[in-house]
């Protein structure tokens, strides 16, 4: 089976957002929406993963396909839970009112019907597609109370008396909104709230992620058409810390957003609870074009998720950081996991990657991949963070096809995909530069076979 390390990418076909993300009887299983026939969008299937330590992934191949009604267009995103150690998957059944004739993977009108399923598993490893998903929650029947083509992407968790699940979907005044159901057994759910929010943000909701840290709750929920400048995409995710009464299912707003990424090509965040009790999630990184005509579509780094003060940290999976313990003296030295930087970027400072540049202009960070990203210009070539309070540090992980800028171990986080990247480092008015690799004789889990 095909290995990935550091960076987890679609093994020879198209993959987008990640689904199901757990620690389930000592492994992390990542699946992920998947069209395995092409390199691009078409009828989704669930592409499997699993890793002891969150930095060497093996591909386990298809997990769910669609095999019935419901979900004969298409199996969407959703995510898993264990109970009793089985694993139950819950994810969006889609059916499409009409079908193109000459392409079934595509969606001619974006009409089409969503369902909400569930799936269990004894191991992890072997689901039933064929007799053993079961409809929870049926379409809605046309606007009200949901639309009944976006409404999607369950995320269930374990609260304090009993399971919940959240929907992503629209009102029926075209803007996000949020539906939450209970269950005492997994099985039958009920309708307890709807949420939405008082300013308009986006006209659809996917993927949404509620939970608590030590400091409060944090949503992350990726809004469609939130971005309005006309680029390549107008959706993009954010996430606010917010109040949630887990008896009403009642979700209030006290801040305004964050963006998860301010590179702007992260999208549909999930989040689990790791081996030792922290939140961490991962995002799918877009791409606009193939790599080597032969894989679209690839993860971030896993990122431990907190909340102080109202701000939203995402820093760095402390298994990845001590992965990249080899000191080198230039890219060239790095393997196949490409390497990190190290380093203070004052006021004024710069540095230049194999092409990519990253600048420090009025305490912001700003990036510019125009000579690495070439023939995309529908898409975003510039980026910036916020204003930064806390300092220099800049840990910047170098792979072939993605950059991935931690500020101040976790301020803010600015990462994009990239093309052709160069060997070359230039930088002016830096300080303490240092570069690492993964230390290949330290790391060689990926090479045992946890799929069996
Ligand atoms: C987000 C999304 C989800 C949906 C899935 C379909 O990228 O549109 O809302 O479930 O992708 O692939």
């Amino acid at each position: 089976m095909k290995t990935d390390r550091i960076h987890l990418k679609a093994p020879g076909c198209w993959i987008n957002d990640p689904n199901g993300f757990i620690y389930y009887k000592g492994q992390y299983h990542l699946f992920y929406q998947c069209f395995p026939y092409a390199v691009e969008w078409g009828t989704m299937h669930w592409g499997h993963a699993v890793s002891r330590d969150l930095v060497n992934w093996e591909h386990c191949g298809i997990a769910l396909f669609p095999s019935r009604y419901e979900d004969q267009n298409g199996c969407f995103s959703g995510s898993a839970v264990e109970h009793e150690g089985k694993m139950y998957l819950y994810y969006t059944g889609v059916h499409y009112d009409t079908i193109n004739p000459q392409n079934i993977h595509k969606n001619p009108n974006d009409r089409y019907e969503s369902s909400q399923i569930m799936i269990c598993s004894e191991d992890g490893f072997t689901f039933d597609n064929l007799n053993g998903k079961r409809v929870i929650i049926p379409p809605f029947a046309d606007r009200e109370p949901a639309d009944r083509t976006h409404t999607r992407d369950p995320k269930v968790w374990r609260g304090k008396d009993a399971w919940y699940m959240v929907l992503g979907s629209r009102t029926n005044d075209d803007r996000g909104q949020l539906l939450f159901y209970r269950s005492v057994d997994l099985q039958e759910w009920h309708s307890v709230n709807r949420v939405t929010k008082e300013t308009t943000l986006g006209w659809m909701w996917e993927c949404p992620d509620l939970f608590e840290t030590a400091d409060g709750a944090v949503l992350m929920v990726s809004p469609m058409g939130v971005l309005k400048d006309g680029k390549r995409e107008a959706n993009h995710a954010v996430c606010l810390p917010v109040e949630f009464e887990e008896s009403t299912c009642n979700l209030t707003f006290s801040q305004e957003y964050q963006f998860v990424d301010y590179g702007m090509d992260l999208y549909a965040p999930q989040s689990t609870v790791d081996e030792q009790g922290r939140r961490v999630m991962i995002g799918w990184m877009r791409m606009p074009e193939a790599v080597e005509g032969r894989w679209n579509g690839m993860f971030c780094i896993p990122r431990i998720v907190e909340r102080k003060d109202s701000h939203i940290y995402f820093r760095v999976h402390p298994n990845v950081e001590r992965a990249f313990s080899k000191k080198i003296s230039s890219p060239k030295e790095a393997g196949e996991s490409g390497y990190r930087l190290s380093l203070e970027l004052p006021e004024g400072g710069r540095i230049d990657i194999g092409g990519y540049k990253v600048t420090r202009i009025g305490n912001r960070i700003c990036t510019d991949r125009s000579d690495v990203f070439t023939g995309h210009e529908a898409w975003r070539m510039e980026a910036a963070t916020p204003e930064i309070k806390e300092g220099n540090h800049l840990d910047i992980y170098v792979d072939r096809n993605l950059i991935e800028i931690y500020v101040n171990h976790g301020e803010y986080v600015l990462s994009s995909v990239v093309y052709d990247l160069g060997m070359e480092i230039r930088s002016e008015a830096v300080e303490t530069l240092e570069i690492y690799t993964v230390d290949s004789n330290r790391e060689s889990k990926g090479g045992q076979m946890m799929c069996d």
